[in-house]
C-alpha cells in the first residue's frame, strides 16, 4: 500500500451513516462537510443486512451511488467491514455463531459484537461477505482506506461459547503437546484439578468466587487475543487480495485481552483510536481521585495508542453527548470542549481526526449520542467548533509526521497486563503506580511514553528513553531481564517496584529471592513483603529528609554490594528499614522501589533524575495545563492545553510564534477556558 496516506496532511473526517438518511440528503450533507473542512467520511460497518439480506443472496450496490457522488464531490471514503454486526437470519439459523456469557447463555440479536470469533460458520460468513465487499468496491477511486470490524473487544471481550472451548483445546495442544506438560504448567495438583482428557478443558465456567485457576485462566486471555488478532488477520487477508495497493487497512478502539501491538503489526496499515474524553463528566463518574485529571485521562489511553502506533488517527473523536437511551449519561461537552479534546489527541500524536458522527440518529439505541448536528439538522454551536478546528488542523501542517517528546516511558507486557487482572495483589500495586505515574508526569508537564515489551522489541526502541519505569512486572522472562540490562549497561535508568520478578511466564512463583530474575540488576534482596495494612497509617518512607507516601504494598528491601541506600521507611514494623535503593550497573543505574508509586514518590524519582518538568526553561505552566511538544527534525511545535472552566495563565520564558494567529509572543500568555494554544518553538 501506499504509505504516504498516513497522513501526508492534518486531515478531518467524520463518521458517517448514509443508510440511515434519505437518500436526497447525501449530496447536501457532504457538501457542509466539505464546506466545514471534512475531507474523508468513514461508512458502512455495520451495513450487513444492507449487503446480504437473506443467506447467500447479495445487493452489493447500495453505496455505489454514495461513493460515486463523494469521488465527483471530492470526498474520500474509509469503507468498513460490516462483521460486528451480523444478520438476524445468520444468527438464527447458525445459533453456534452467537457468544455467550460464563453461565453459556447465548447474547442474541440485537445489539451488536454478539458473535464469537472461533465459529467456523462465522469465519465462512464473514470470509464470503468480505470478499463479495472487497471485490465489489476494492478499486472505488473514492476510497482511501478500510475498517476491520468495529472495535474488536468492544461490548465483552470475554468469550464463552463452545465453539471457544473447542478452539481452546486446539489452540492447548498446540502449547502443551500433552496433557502432562499442561498439568504441569497448571498446577493442577493443587485441589485435584488434574485433566486426563482434553474434552475435559474448558474456557472459564461459573465456580465459587469465580476462583479458577489462575494459570488456566492466564491462557485463557492469550487464547481470546489469539483468536480477536487471528480473526483480524483473516479479514486483512482478504481485503489485501482485492482492494486497491494504495488503500490502508486499519481496526479502530481499543480494548482489552488483546494484544494491539501484534495485531496492528501483523495486519494493519494504520492503528486508529475512539477517543470520548467525555465519559469522565459522566454521572456515573464516582471515583473522586480519579476526577483529579478527568478528561486528561483520556491521555493515558493516547499514550498507549502512541506506542502502538506513533502516528495515529482518531476514527471517533467525540463531538457531543454520549449516552445510550439504557446506559451511559454523559452531558453536553461545554463550548471548546470539543476543539480541545481533539487538539488532545492531535497533541499526543494524531494526524487524522474523524468525528463521531455527522448528525445525530433519530432512532435506535444512539439517539442521545451526539453528533455535529442534531436531529434538526440545522447549523449550531458544535458546527462552529468544527470549522473552527478544520482551520486550525490546516496550520498545524507543521506537526503532521512529528513525533510526541518524552524522555520517560512506562513499560508494559501483556502477560503482565494480563496475570494483574486476575490477581488482586498485582492489580492493585499495578494500578496505583501506573495511575501515579501518569499523575505525576501530568501535573508535573513531563512528558511520559509507553513502551510494550514485545519478542520484536529491541535495545534501540529502549534507548530512546532516559528513564524507564516497570513497576511490578511480577511475571518475567530471561529475555526481557536481559534486555533491560542492556538497556541500563548502556546508560539507562530502570526503576522498578515491589512484587517484582517472582512469577514465571504461566504466573508460577520461582522458588528464588524476589525479585528473581532482576536481583542482578537491583542488587537487592526481598525477606519480607506485606500489604499495607488499613488498620495502621498508610505507610511512607523518608527520602533526603522529605516525607514520601508508599501506598498499597510494601517489599522490605535488603541492600546488597554495591546497592546504596536512598530512603528508609517511616512507618510500620519495619521503619527504620530500606524503602528505596539504587545501584549503577555499567552506564546506567536501577532504583528500586519497595512499594507501589505514590504521585509524590514519581515526582521524587523523576526531579532526582533531574528529568522533573522538562519545559521549565522555555515556559512556566499551572497543574491545570498540559504541556505537550512535537517535533520533527529541527520544527518543534508545543502545545498548551487548559482544561479548566477557567482561564489559566502560562509564562513564556522565550519568544515564540503561536500556529493559530501568528502572533510572537512572551511572558504571560492566558488561555481563556478550554483554550489550547500552539506554539513553534
Ligand atoms: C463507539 C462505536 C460507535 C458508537 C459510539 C457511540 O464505541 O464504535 O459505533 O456506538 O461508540 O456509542
Amino acid at each position: 500500500m501506499n504509505t504516504e496516506y498516513l497522513f501526508p496532511a492534518m486531515t478531518v473526517g467524520v463518521c458517517y451513516y448514509p443508510e440511515h438518511w434519505d437518500k436526497s440528503l447525501w449530496e447536501e450533507d457532504l457538501r457542509r462537510m466539505l464546506d466545514s473542512g471534512i475531507t474523508v467520511v468513514r461508512i458502512a460497518e455495520f451495513a450487513w443486512s444492507l449487503f446480504e439480506r437473506t443467506e447467500g443472496v447479495f445487493t452489493l450496490d447500495y453505496f455505489d451511488p454514495f461513493l460515486d457522488l463523494c469521488e465527483k464531490m471530492g470526498m474520500k471514503v474509509i469503507f468498513g467491514t460490516p462483521t460486528a454486526t451480523p444478520p438476524a437470519w445468520l444468527t438464527e439459523k447458525y445459533p453456534e455463531t452467537l457468544n455467550c456469557d460464563i453461565t453459556g447463555v447465548k447474547y442474541r440479536h440485537g445489539m451488536r459484537r454478539h458473535y464469537n470469533y472461533n465459529s467456523p460458520v462465522y469465519w465462512e460468513k464473514c470470509e464470503i461477505i468480505i470478499g463479495k465487499i472487497a471485490r465489489h468496491y476494492g478499486n472505488h477511486p473514492a476510497i482511501i482506506g478500510w475498517q476491520i470490524d468495529n472495535e474488536l473487544n468492544c461490548e465483552t471481550d470475554e468469550f464463552y461459547s463452545e465453539a471457544d472451548s473447542a478452539a481452546f483445546r486446539m489452540w492447548l495442544k498446540e502449547r502443551y503437546g500433552t496433557l502432562d506438560k499442561l498439568n504441569d504448567a497448571w498446577g493442577t495438583v493443587f485441589w485435584s484439578q488434574t485433566y486426563t482428557d482434553w474434552a475435559q478443558i474448558f474456557v472459564p465456567r461459573p465456580a465459587p468466587h469465580a476462583a479458577y485457576n489462575p494459570h488456566l485462566h492466564l491462557d485463557y486471555l492469550r487464547f481470546v487475543s489469539r483468536s480477536c488478532l487471528d480473526f483480524c488477520a483473516m479479514q486483512a487477508k482478504i481485503l489485501r487480495a482485492h482492494i486497491s495497493p494504495d488503500a490502508f487497512i486499519t481496526t479502530n478502539g481499543m480494548f482489552g485481552h488483546m494484544d494491539n501491538h501484534a495485531m496492528t503489526r501483523n495486519s494493519l496499515d494504520l492503528y486508529t483510536y475512539d477517543s470520548y474524553p467525555n465519559f469522565a463528566f459522566g454521572l456515573d463518574v464516582k471515583d473522586i481521585e480519579h476526577n483529579l485529571l478527568r478528561d486528561r485521562w483520556s491521555g493515558m489511553k493516547l499514550t498507549e495508542v502512541r506506542s502502538i502506533c506513533p502516528h495515529f488517527g482518531i476514527m471517533e473523536q467525540q463531538s457531543g453527548a454520549g449516552s445510550w437511551t439504557s446506559r451511559m449519561d454523559n452531558p453536553m461537552p461545554r463550548p471548546g470542549q470539543m476543539t480541545l479534546w481533539a487538539l488532545q489527541s492531535v497533541a499526543h500524536g494524531a494526524d487524522f481526526v474523524s468525528f463521531f458522527r455527522w448528525r445525530t440518529c433519530t432512532f435506535g439505541t444512539e439517539i442521545y449520542w451526539h453528533g455535529i448536528l442534531g436531529y434538526d439538522n440545522r447549523d449550531n454551536r458544535r458546527m462552529g467548533e468544527l470549522r473552527d478546528f478544520a482551520a486550525k488542523m490546516k496550520k498545524l501542517a507543521p506537526v503532521c509526521g512529528a513525533d510526541y517528546a518524552a524522555d520517560v516511558a512506562l513499560v508494559r507486557d501483556y502477560d503482565n497486563i494480563y496475570d494483574s487482572e486476575l490477581d488482586n495483589w498485582h492489580r492493585r500495586v499495578t494500578r496505583q503506580s501506573e495511575d501515579a505515574l501518569f499523575e505525576a508526569s501530568q501535573l508535573h508537564h513531563t512528558p511520559m511514553d509507553m513502551l510494550y515489551l514485545q519478542p520484536y522489541t529491541s535495545l534501540e526502541d529502549l534507548k530512546k528513553y532516559k528513564a524507564l519505569f516497570m513497576p511490578h512486572a511480577s511475571i518475567m522472562t530471561g529475555e526481557k531481564a536481559g534486555l533491560l540490562e542492556s538497556y541500563v549497561r548502556q546508560g539507562g535508568v530502570l526503576i522498578v517496584g515491589c512484587r517484582s520478578g517472582y512469577k514465571d511466564e504461566h504466573g508460577r512463583c520461582v522458588m528464588e529471592p524476589q525479585p528473581g530474575l532482576l536481583k542482578k540488576l537491583t542488587a537487592t534482596d526481598v525477606m519480607e513483603y506485606t500489604l499495607a495494612s488499613p488498620a495502621e497509617e498508610e505507610p511512607y518512607a523518608i527520602w533526603n529528609g522529605r516525607r514520601m507516601p508508599m501506598p498499597v504494598f510494601n517489599d522490605v528491601l535488603t541492600p546488597l554490594k554495591g546497592a546504596q541506600v536512598l530512603a528508609r521507611f517511616g512507618s510500620s514494623y519495619y521503619a527504620g528499614e530500606p524503602a528505596l535503593t539504587e545501584h549503577h550497573v555499567g552506564e546506567g543505574r536501577v532504583l528500586h522501589l519497595g512499594g507501589a508509586l505514590s504521585r509524590e514518590a514519581a515526582a521524587m524519582i523523576l526531579e532526582h533524575l533531574g528529568l522533573l518538568e522538562p519545559f521549565a526553561p522555555v515556559v512556566s505552566a499551572p497543574q491545570e495545563v498540559e504541556l505537550a511538544l512535537r517535533e520533527k527534525d529541527a520544527e518543534k511545535v508545543l502545545f498548551a492545553l487548559n482544561y479548566q472552566n477557567k482561564a489559566m495563565t502560562i509564562t513564556l520564558h522565550q519568544a515564540a510564534q503561536s500556529l493559530f494567529d501568528g502572533r510572537t509572543m512572551q511572558g504571560d500568555v492566558v488561555l481563556a477556558p478550554y483554550e489550547v494554544q500552539v506554539f513553534r518553538l
